[in-house]
């Protein structure tokens, strides 16, 4: 009878500091994307403002990208944006992404509001250990200017220059454009 007793305690020390670091990598993840989405939108909305949407677009092409490599090594954790359509190749989403892509269009179907989608997990990869975490990106109106289906043409022949494959247009408010995804490795 001890012997479960102590057996027992054990196990919910275990899982109480399990349960603690899955917290703070929670909150780790959130923070971060928040940081990256400020950022970029700030950075955006100012470039669209003052000098249109041709200029913002080759703005994203090489601003986009340097902003999240910055908040992945400010933040010691690795940090993107992904999409089941993509506009730039690089940031194309491994097999647990897309799975979890997939999932949050089940959810929304379903009635989840796009704005609280989100999913964590701990995955293992080549005998690594991380820490996942996905949120869900919905459209709204300022994305329809590059992102949606009456696009102005100048913007068209701009992205497609720029994008030969691109998919990411046609968009309506309400759909999800893509998500955040943060991966960090779990060391022990
Ligand atoms: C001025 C044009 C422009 C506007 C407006 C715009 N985007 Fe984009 N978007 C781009 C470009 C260019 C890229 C590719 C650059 C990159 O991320 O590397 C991109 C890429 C993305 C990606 C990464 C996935 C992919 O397809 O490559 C997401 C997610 C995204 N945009 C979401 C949004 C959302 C949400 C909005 C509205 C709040 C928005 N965008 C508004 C031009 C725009």
């Amino acid at each position: 009878m001890f012997f479960y007793r102590i057996a027992f305690i054990l196990f919910l020390l275990i899982n109480f500091s399990y349960a603690n670091d899955l917290l703070k990598y929670e909150q780790k993840s959130k923070s971060a994307i928040k940081e990256l989405s400020i950022s970029l939108q700030k950075s955006l909305k100012s470039v669209l403002k003052e000098s249109g949407p041709i200029v913002a677009i080759e703005y994203c092409n090489i601003a986009a990208l340097a902003i999240t490599s910055d908040t992945s090594n400010f933040n010691k954790i690795s940090i993107k944006r992904t999409s089941l359509k993509l506009r730039n190749k690089s940031n194309k989403p491994d097999k647990w992404e897309i799975d979890v892509l997939n999932s949050f269009e089940k959810r929304k179907n379903s009635g989840e509001e796009i704005s609280t989608l989100n999913y964590q997990n701990i995955y293992t990869e080549n005998n690594e250990i991380f820490y996942r975490y996905m949120k869900a990106i919905p459209t709204v109106k300022a994305c329809l200017t590059c992102h949606g289906s009456n696009r102005n043409p100048k913007v068209v022949i701009k992205l497609s220059e720029l994008y030969p494959d691109d998919s990411a247009y046609n968009y309506v408010i309400g759909e999800i454009r893509g998500a955040f995804s943060v991966k960090i490795p779990i060391s022990n």
